[in-house]
């Protein structure tokens, strides 16, 4: 596996590659980021995967410093899973001045949900993945970039932008990964205390139960159904932001006819100091 820092020497790397397959990732590799690249390997002539951490989708008071960098344990992990090019660009490398053009997301997906509790935060992701994806696949005839259904929010406003601006680029969503108990694999399961992980399951529990709520559940009830998974969740210790069921095809509420196939569980709490994320598609 080749690792290269700025934009030149990824394009050199890939001087002879017609249609990368690429997966971005903030690093501090689990079995999820994994099976990311493991998806992405059949789908181009040359896997590539980037570490870095977007300082731009990152909120004033939240873990940009804090967020583990774990290069060494990560590029031993993508080098045994077969990648061929790790891009790990410096801050100086994506930012070398200071990023005044943003790709600005359709706020009608993008201000609610993550972008309610973390505004700005979907632009931050649009901008980097922007800048990755020209420094992978410029000149290319083709490629394909690998996401995780977990940031299922981030995921729908990649497609968006990419259909948006018409890249050459497939954008293939890879299912939830999860631990033995169920548990989304996450880096920032590694902050959770041992008291903390043994109640994160709680989590999915409570996406499960709506979920299946919500099958039968007319538009009224479901909201009266939001606020009880909300309550009992903060009845156990958890600060949800939210726990809702919404469209999967805008994430909007559901209306009338929606159904089993149209629909998705998503829910973001904090336990301890720690937020997670989920999503259940019904
Ligand atoms: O999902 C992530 O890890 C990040 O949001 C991404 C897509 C690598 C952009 O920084």
């Amino acid at each position: 596996m080749q690792i290269v820092h700025s934009i030149a020497e990824l394009r050199h790397a890939l001087r002879h590659t017609t249609r990368p397959s690429f997966v971005p990732t903030m690093g501090n590799l689990h079995a999820g980021h994994l099976a990311l690249v493991e998806q992405a390997k059949p789908l181009g002539d040359a896997t590539v995967a980037s570490i870095f951490v977007n300082r731009l989708q990152f909120l004033p008071h939240e873990d940009f410093d804090s967020y583990p960098r774990t290069f060494g344990d990560d590029s031993q992990k993508l080098e045994v899973a077969g990648c061929d090019v790790l891009f790990a660009p410096r801050e100086k490398d994506l930012y070398p001045e200071p990023q005044v053009f943003k790709v600005q997301p359709d706020p009608v997906l993008a201000d609610l949900l993550e972008g309610e509790f973390r505004p700005g935060f979907f632009t931050g992701v649009a901008t980097v993945v922007m800048k990755l994806f020209m420094a992978v696949f410029a000149g290319k005839a083709h490629g394909t970039a690998v996401f995780g259904k977990k940031d299922y929010q981030q995921l729908m406003v990649i497609r968006h932008m990419v259909r948006q601006f018409a890249l050459p680029i497939d954008i293939v969503g890879h299912e939830i990964e999860r631990a033995a108990d169920g548990l989304a694999l996450s880096s920032r399961n590694g902050y959770l205390s041992a008291a903390d992980r043994s109640q994160a399951l709680q989590l999915p529990q409570a996406l499960q139960v709506l979920a299946l709520e919500a099958a039968t559940a007319s538009t009224a009830q479901l909201l009266k159904l939001e606020a009880a998974a909300m309550q009992n969740l903060a009845a156990l210790g958890w600060q949800p932001d939210y726990l809702t069921v919404r469209r999967r095809s805008d994430l909007q509420p559901p209306q009338a006819g929606d159904g089993a196939g149209d629909l998705v569980a998503l829910g973001a709490a904090r336990i301890g100091a720690t937020r997670l994320i989920d999503n259940l598609e019904i």
